[in-house]
């Protein structure tokens, strides 16, 4: 790193830990570590012990412009991807514990020395989430941390950790490091942005027509559209396939107002003779792709018997003898009980 000049001291850092803007805190490593959030008073700093802690300030290139200068050793990597230059001023022994990041991040070592332990390879997951987590209400740390690789930073030197490798760094006296963070946006909040620019090219009253459709063959059956149909897209997007089905038709099943918040009825068997009457706010349709969806009330049920959904969804009301070759079927059955649990048909025996 030519001509680099440090651009803050430990003092500095100190104050700037102080303000109230700043994100700061202070890791105490003896037995188990505890943190302390910022901002701190100034008192703190002729308080603290000789050793074993470090303080950790975040974003300080935002507050001061000769940190943010230390950016620049990174433009070989797209700025979008900076997030920001996180600087700790450790002691002798002061260490913010064995953990991982989900970002890339390049730790600078200014000066001092301080020695690093790593994993060899990322962590899933699962292999850093609950019981890989020590038991510690101050900061996520690993119980069952590896050291597989080690080296010791000296002033100048930098080293690289991916996102997921678990690490571990420890002070070797007095030591400042400074840490250049990447992050990479969710994959939901770019699709979610790029949907909702879709979204607000399409006018709020624009609705739905299908002038070509056929008549229906079952009341109840949501079909795909026909090609000729499809709903114009902006965006140049594709009409999804029909799989597009099953959250539509629970969207359409929604309800809008009836008995779907009154309590369930308890049910656990059907009577010998019944009827079913759907009640008139039930929105229901189903739909028959790999298997029979039936959508009620903005959910879906899955069921394997086509006809037994389809004889039953024929007219508002339907009796035990219309359906007694189908009532041996469990799923079917459960899924008769759970209509009536949920007040979308009455039975009457
Ligand atoms: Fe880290």
């Amino acid at each position: 790193m030519p001509n680099f000049e440090v651009p803050i001291s430990p003092d500095e850092l100190a104050g700037l830990s102080c303000e109230e803007e700043v994100y700061s805190r202070i890791y105490f490593s003896n037995e188990k570590i505890t943190v302390k959030e910022g901002p701190f008073s100034e008192s703190i700093f002729s308080e603290l012990p000789e050793k074993n802690w470090t303080l950790l300030v975040q974003e300080v290139d935002h507050w001061s412009p000769q940190v943010a200068q230390f950016r620049e050793y990174f433009k070989f990597l797209p700025s979008w991807r900076m997030d920001d230059v996180t600087i700790s001023y450790a002691t002798d022994g002061g260490t913010v514990g064995a953990h991982l990041d989900l970002y890339d991040v390049f730790i600078t070592q200014v000066e001092g020395k301080r020695i690093w332990k790593l994993e060899n390879k990322a962590r899933s997951r699962e292999e850093s989430t609950g019981d890989n987590l020590e038991d510690n209400p101050d900061v996520k740390l690993l119980n069952n941390f590896k050291a597989e690789q080690e080296y010791i930073l000296e002033p100048g030197d930098i080293l690289y950790i991916p996102p997921g490798y678990a690490h571990y760094g420890v002070s070797i006296g007095e030591s400042l490091s400074f840490s250049m963070g990447f992050r990479a946006p969710s994959v939901r909040d770019m699709l979610s942005t790029y949907f909702d620019q879709i979204l607000s090219q399409i006018p709020e009253d624009e609705l739905f027509q299908d002038p070509k459709r056929t008549q229906a063959s079952h009341p109840t059956e949501l079909r795909m559209f026909s090609k000729e149909n499809l709903p114009q897209w902006p965006g140049g997007l594709g009409f999804p396939d029909e799989s597009f089905l099953i959250p539509f038709g629970e969207f359409l099943t929604r309800p809008l107002r009836g008995f779907w918040l009154d309590e369930e009825i308890e049910i656990k068997e059907l009577p010998e003779e019944f009827t079913l009457i759907r009640n008139g706010s039930t929105r229901i349709c189903h739909t028959n792709l790999d298997k029979t969806y039936v959508f009620v009330g903005g959910k879906s049920f899955t069921l394997s018997n086509k006809e037994a959904v389809e004889t039953f969804l024929q007219s508002l009301e339907v009796s035990s003898d219309q359906l007694q070759k189908y009532l041996s079927d469990n799923e079917f059955k459960q899924f008769l009980l759970e209509l009536i649990k949920t007040h979308a048909y009455t039975l009457e025996s």
